[in-house]
């Protein structure tokens, strides 16, 4: 309790006014990855290796963006920052604790942004939606990763809406937000990897699914090459009788 607090004390007042909101959302997830750190341990390694595996072959490495880069759990921030010669996290929060990792470890080609990737403001203001747009003013673009990222866009605009409403926001608002950036990542003009959980289902002690969710909300998907499960919520996490698995995929 005590970590958390000064954990979430000290990025509050690193972070901007704006996203000083999700905070608490980042220090609950760093909670809950430290106390799952066993059971996500293979999600992680998986995610990385789909990365790298992305990257391999880039003749150029210029600049590479990671979207969601959060905790920096799943994404493989050695090689990145080696790779490149400017590697841009985008999130809406950069923790204090990835801060001081980040400066203790000496990365000086790593630059951190704190945006909204939803592109939820836009579509209610009537805007243009093109929550990746910003990647075009970004120089040398060789390589973008979405880390995990796409399933939490998604809960955040569910619930936003939901808050929001009654409002003009249209119905399909969470399918188009989350189209919106699958065709963002396909218009960039370099390589890109997106990694997301695609579905979660409850299970029980036998095996027995209790209840399943589309997390793309019925959104085509492109091809994935490698898939895996996460255990999100292993048994005792929320429950001693049931525990939370997603689905992931990874393409690029
Ligand atoms: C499951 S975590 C990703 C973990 C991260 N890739 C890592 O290596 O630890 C999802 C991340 O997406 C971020 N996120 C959620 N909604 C976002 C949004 N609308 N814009 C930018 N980042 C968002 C969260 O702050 C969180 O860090």
């Amino acid at each position: 309790m005590i970590a958390e607090a000064l954990q979430y004390l000290a990025t509050a007042a690193l972070t901007g006014r704006a996203y000083r909101r999700f905070v608490r959302y980042s220090v609950n997830l760093w909670s809950r990855a430290g106390r799952c750190g066993r059971a996500w341990a293979a999600h992680e390694a998986s995610s990385k290796d789909a990365m790298r595996a992305a990257m391999s072959d880039l003749r150029q490495r210029r600049t590479a963006v990671v979207l969601g880069s959060g905790l920096l759990r799943d994404v493989p921030i050695g090689d990145l920052a080696a790779s490149f010669d400017t590697l841009v996290l985008v999130d809406l929060v950069h923790l204090a604790s990835v801060r001081l990792w980040l400066k203790a470890k000496g990365y000086r080609n790593v630059r951190l942004i704190e945006r909204d990737l939803s592109g939820y403001d836009d579509l209610k203001a009537g805007r243009d939606v093109e929550p990746l747009g910003f990647l075009r003013s970004v120089p040398y673009l060789d390589f973008v990763v979405s880390a995990n990222l796409l399933s939490q866009i998604g809960r955040g605009v569910k619930r936003r809406y939901e808050a929001d409403a009654p409002s003009d926001m249209p119905a399909d608002t969470v399918e188009r937000l989350i189209a919106a950036h699958i065709q963002g990542l396909s218009d960039l003009p370099c390589r890109t990897c997106l990694v997301t959980d695609i579905s979660y289902a409850v299970i029980d002690r036998t095996g027995k699914v209790h209840e399943e969710a589309d997390l793309m909300h019925g959104v085509a998907l492109p091809e994935a090459k490698v898939r895996w499960d996460w255990p999100v919520a292993p048994l005792g996490e929320e429950s001693r009788d049931y525990q939370i698995v997603h689905k992931v995929i990874a393409g690029w």
